[in-house]
């Protein structure tokens, strides 16, 4: 290997040493972690690479030379009578299954191990020991053989015995535990420390590493720290102790010691298994955080059989969930558009495994948003995805930005069809006017025809959408009635037999229900629940093609926005030319059972306004009357207005009729207008 590159991995690795000792010193020192877990990780995972590399290049000083944290000068040292080890790690089955095989292959058994497992609490882990069951010491752990001497802050926590409880207990006893800080009590304190100008912490477990180590124990006090113990060490080999790692924890709860009621002995791999999938379902709600769940091998005789390696026991193994959060970074950023026009930023991403998924987009959801988290073209971002969440950019890692990286500017023109891009007045969303010109629109709203719950045309996926508006064959949904069975089977990759599957399925739709239909527009703000509002109230389409915003708002749950947007979509002589299409091609739906007026009503076509209590009526009933006559009730008066119905303790609406010389029926005028003639 050439000098130069050696010289060039000595740079590196000194650079990775530097950096990730000044960050042990944030997290263990200062408590005030500067970047995510991931982060670190990557820097520690580049230094051990290179390291692979280059062993000559090690030096025992190198970060990866060392677990844990090293002791703040602040408290004194304390050495562990036995040293803390860590846990292996584990973030698949086949993982575990390996791990069972090992500890049967060692132990020489065909059955199934009895496992304790428990869950890994994130907090840290202390050592607590008892002189005649008296706490003479409790200590963090460390780097594993040295820890801080933290006696007087562990006194405060109200759920650690100063004395233990019975009298069976070894002289010389070492509990060792972690130390955790509830989700409740982390959210209330931040928030306690963010109103008093503090700093906050990251997340619990820093938040209590930080209350532990803290100078003056009456701030720990304070703290909502809890612990839970789960092992022990020196003292452990006493016979009187019993013999099963899960029994032994039962005689810790009897000495008054807090034990997690999580805790259960399982049988095998399946066990295990099993388990890891119950904590990870309940994991949300669990009142402590955790990150994964622990395995012991519980006959202590077996654990002691199959000691250690390192700096990790064979007999126990941590099975982690996979991080939520993931470093990555940008390569560039794309704007969709979508059905209604909206203009998304997109930011694609050098793939990265995130909550046990690869992401490789991630929605900016708008161009303000996208702004807020100044994230440009190069940037180093922080990508969390919990449970099933939708991924998102967390932030950015302003310390990675590249000289070069690119802010990103909101198109002005639609990336798809190039009609401007408009961005109302106070609004957060940036759209397309191309409408139903612009493809990507017109793929969006094709897309939203066919669904499942509007038009069910079964076999129309997107790939076909595509195809057949690339190619120019539909540019609206009345297109679809018009394809043959020849001409799909002469897209690519299509065969006949499912081009005459599509075409019998474009035909079935054809039979459809109103509300079903109204809903496959894609009107903006008109979901299906409107839909069937809509169609329940109307009867039928021309009624509802006809109506004004005004007559529209006389629809419950229908506000001036929504009214607006479905005016404006009947209004449109393209979409009404679209509908009549669609209909023409034998679209249609049962009639539905709103019965025309009998009769003309004097109420035809008029606009109703209702004020103050009916004595016979109830304002429901009243509207009812008003729209089976063919009226239209609304909320406000205006010049337009043609009757104010008046009712008990009537306020400012009939004051207004009055001002504006609009004619006001009192009760019975209005009950004489419903009666036939
Ligand atoms: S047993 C030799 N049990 O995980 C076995 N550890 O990665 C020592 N932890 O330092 C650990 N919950 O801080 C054990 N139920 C549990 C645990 C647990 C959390 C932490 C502990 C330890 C780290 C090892």
């Amino acid at each position: 290997m050439s000098v130069p590159e050696r010289a060039q991995a000595q740079a590196e690795i000194d650079r990775l040493r530097a950096a990730i000792r000044h960050h042990d010193h944030c997290y263990y020192v200062l408590d005030a972690p500067e970047i995510s877990d991931a982060e670190y990780d990557i820097l520690m995972r580049e230094l051990q690479a290179l390291e692979a590399n280059w062993p000559d290049l090690i030096t025992p000083d190198s970060p990866t030379q060392r677990v844990g944290g090293a002791p703040s000068p602040a408290f004194g040292s304390v050495t562990h009578p036995e040293p803390m080890l860590s846990l292996d790690n584990a973030f698949s089955a086949a993982e575990v299954e390996a791990f069972d095989r090992r500890v049967r292959e060692r132990l020489g058994v065909d059955g199934p191990v009895t496992y304790c497992a428990e869950p890994k609490l994130d907090g840290l882990a202390v050592s607590l020991l008892y002189e005649n069951g008296r706490l003479v010491r409790g200590a963090t752990r460390g780097d594993g053989v040295s820890g801080e001497d933290v006696t007087a802050n562990l006194r405060t926590l109200p759920s650690l015995p100063l004395r233990l409880a019975g009298g069976d207990w070894p002289a010389f006893l070492e509990v060792r535990g972690e130390v955790y800080m509830p989700r409740a009590g982390f959210l209330a304190m931040n928030q306690r420390l963010q109103e008093a100008g503090e700093r906050v912490f990251a997340n619990p477990r820093n938040a209590a590493a930080g209350s532990l180590r803290q100078l003056d124990a009456r701030v720990t006090a304070r703290r909502p720290l809890r612990w839970f113990a789960y092992g022990l060490g020196a003292g452990s080999n006493d016979p009187a102790l019993p013999d099963t790692h899960f029994k032994r924890l039962g005689r810790l709860r009897g000495w008054g010691l807090p034990v997690c009621p999580l805790n259960r002995r399982v049988s095998g791999v399946a066990g295990l298994l099993a388990y890891h999938g119950e904590m990870q379902a309940r994991r949300a709600e669990l009142p402590f955080e955790i990150d994964g769940v622990v395995y012991k091998v519980d006959a202590v005789a077996s654990q002691q059989h199959l000691g250690f390696v390192s700096r990790a026991p064979r007999w126990a193994l941590a099975h982690k969930y996979a991080a939520e959060e993931a470093v990555t970074r940008v390569l560039a950023v794309a704007f969709q558009v979508g059905r209604t026009g909206a203009v998304t930023p997109v930011a694609r991403l050098a793939p990265v495994a995130v909550g046990g998924v690869i992401v490789s987009n991630v929605s900016l959801h708008n161009f303000d948003e996208m702004r807020r988290k100044d994230v440009r073209i190069g940037d180093t971002v922080i990508v969390r995805r919990a449970g099933d969440v939708i991924p998102e950019v967390v932030r950015v890692v302003i310390e990675e930005r590249p000289d070069d990286a690119a802010e990103v500017a909101l198109p002005t023109q639609c990336p798809e069809c190039g009609a401007a891009v408009v961005r109302p007045e106070g609004e957060a969303i940036a759209r397309c006017s191309g409408q139903l010109a612009c493809p990507a629109q017109r793929k969006e709203a094709l897309r939203h025809f066919a669904s499942r719950r509007a038009m069910d045309i079964d076999g129309l996926g997107d790939k076909l959408i595509e195809a057949l508006v690339d190619s120019g064959r539909v540019h609206d949904p009345a297109d679809l009635y018009g394809l043959g069975a020849p001409e799909l089977a002469a897209l690519p990759r299509m065969a006949e037999k499912s081009a005459a599957n599509i075409v019998a399925a474009i035909a079935r739709s054809r039979a459809t229900t109103l509300p079903r239909f109204l809903y496959a527009l894609g009107i903006r703000e008109v979901g299906e629940a409107t839909a069937r509002t809509l169609a329940a109230h109307f009867g039928d389409l021309p009624p509802l093609m006809a109506a004004d915003a005004e007559a529209l708002q006389a629809v419950s749950d229908v506000g001036p926005v929504v009214s607006a947007h479905i005016a404006a979509f009947f209004r449109e002589p393209h979409n009404r030319e679209v509908i009549a299409r669609l209909l023409a091609a034998g679209v249609h739906w049962p009639a539905t059972s709103v019965p025309a007026p009998a009769k003309a009503s004097p109420l035809q076509g008029k606009r109703v306004v209702l004020t103050g209590t009916l004595a016979g009526l109830t304002r429901e009933q009243a509207k009812a009357e008003i729209l089976a006559r063919g009226g239209a009730v609304s909320e406000s008066v205006s010049a337009r207005t043609d009757y104010v119905v008046a009712g008990e303790a009537a306020g400012s609406k009939l004051d207004k009729a009055r001002a504006l010389g609009v004619t006001v029926l009192d009760e019975a005028a209005f009950l004489a207008l419903l009666q036939p003639d």
